[in-house]
């Protein structure tokens, strides 16, 4: 159902990305330009729920754009599975006087959003964002470039010392059951094997043992092992430890939080930039629910039900030529 927009809120929820703050000036400044009542909204749906919402004007979103982080931090807010608090948080936005409300954010996020949309009828307007480049009804999300960039950073210098001390690293990267992080900087870093998240219950050591010797047969001074982090970090020891059987010694080293902070890589900037943008400008002439998708290297609006799944977005192809080229 369409209605007319008077004002906006904006929330950043669930793990951070960088790029956040380049959606959070778009759209506070597009919304301002367009004449609305712009709101952020603190740390999130528990922020919401918190009534921790102050108004906006163009100056609150200057000089951020090229920060990594969020200045309007995020949170992870399990309370909003429930109708009940939903109802609150609905009261809460009617009561600040804002009838709609744009959620920065990954596909957990975006289930909250729709159930408040379905429930109450408040248009929402869901911008990806999350490193793991894993929501359903877009091919990217902000953040993952940079994510990827930073992890690849990383690898080469690991590689540097796993050449000079003959070593075998495994690496461990995030993206929970997403292999999207874990296939871009394998194929990126040249690395010897790529574990993935569909992978981690049968891992063929007989396979990965014969890759490294492989490579030490025809010369190779190093071999690194890419690990897709799976439901938790630490999977890596485990890897370790049943290598450790076949005489390799390999070094563990977890990149962790360090991939989700950062400058923005300049596509995540323009990604960022155009979705916030498109965000306020459809918002305004439809008055209904959508999210900002990429598609096809456009930003488009894509309907809401669309992006509330996983979606593995990497090529099928990757692991191959992975394969492929670490010979
Ligand atoms: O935001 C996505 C993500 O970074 C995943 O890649 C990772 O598994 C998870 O968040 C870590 O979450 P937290 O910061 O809550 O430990």
């Amino acid at each position: 159902m369409k209605k007319e927009i008077k004002s906006v809120a904006v929330l950043c929820s669930g793990g951070d990305s960088p790029g956040m703050n380049c959606a959070i000036r778009s759209v506070v400044r597009t919304a301002i330009g367009a004449g609305l009542d712009v709101y952020g909204i603190q740390r999130g749906f528990q922020g919401l729920l918190e009534g921790n919402i102050r108004p906006m004007d163009a100056s609150s979103v200057g000089n951020i754009l090229q920060h990594g982080g969020t200045i309007l931090q995020t949170s992870r807010c399990p309370e909003f599975l429930s109708a009940d608090i939903r109802k609150e948080a609905a009261h809460i936005l009617a009561r600040k006087k804002v009838d709609s409300l744009i959620v920065i954010g990954g596909n957990g996020s975006f289930n909250g959003a729709w159930a408040l949309h379905k429930e109450h009828g408040i248009p929402v307007v869901g911008i990806p964002g999350t490193i793991d480049n894993d929501i359903s009804g877009t091919d990217y999300s902000i953040g993952f470039e940079t994510a990827v960039q930073t992890a690849v950073d990383a690898v080469d210098k690991i590689r540097d010392t796993a050449h000079s001390h003959d070593r075998t690293f495994i690496v461990e990267v995030m993206g929970r059951k997403s292999p999207a992080i874990a296939l871009n900087v394998g194929l990126c870093t040249g690395a010897e094997n790529i574990i993935l998240p569909t992978q981690n219950e049968e891992i063929n050591y007989d396979q990965i043992v014969q890759d490294i010797k492989r490579g030490l047969k025809r010369g190779k001074l190093s071999s690194i092992i890419i690990v897709a982090e799976g439901e938790e970090p630490g999977l890596s020891y485990r890897v370790q430890e049943n290598l450790s059987k076949y005489d390799i010694d390999a070094r563990v080293c977890i990149l962790g939080h360090i991939q989700r902070g950062g400058n923005p890589s300049v596509r995540d900037r323009l990604i960022a930039s155009k979705m916030g943008y498109i965000a306020v400008k459809e918002l305004m002439k439809n008055g209904t629910s959508f999210v900002t998708g990429y598609r096809n290297g456009k930003v488009t609006a894509v309907n809401f039900e669309e992006c509330l799944d996983k979606n593995d977005n990497v090529p099928d192809e990757y692991l191959d030529i992975a394969k492929s080229l670490s010979i």
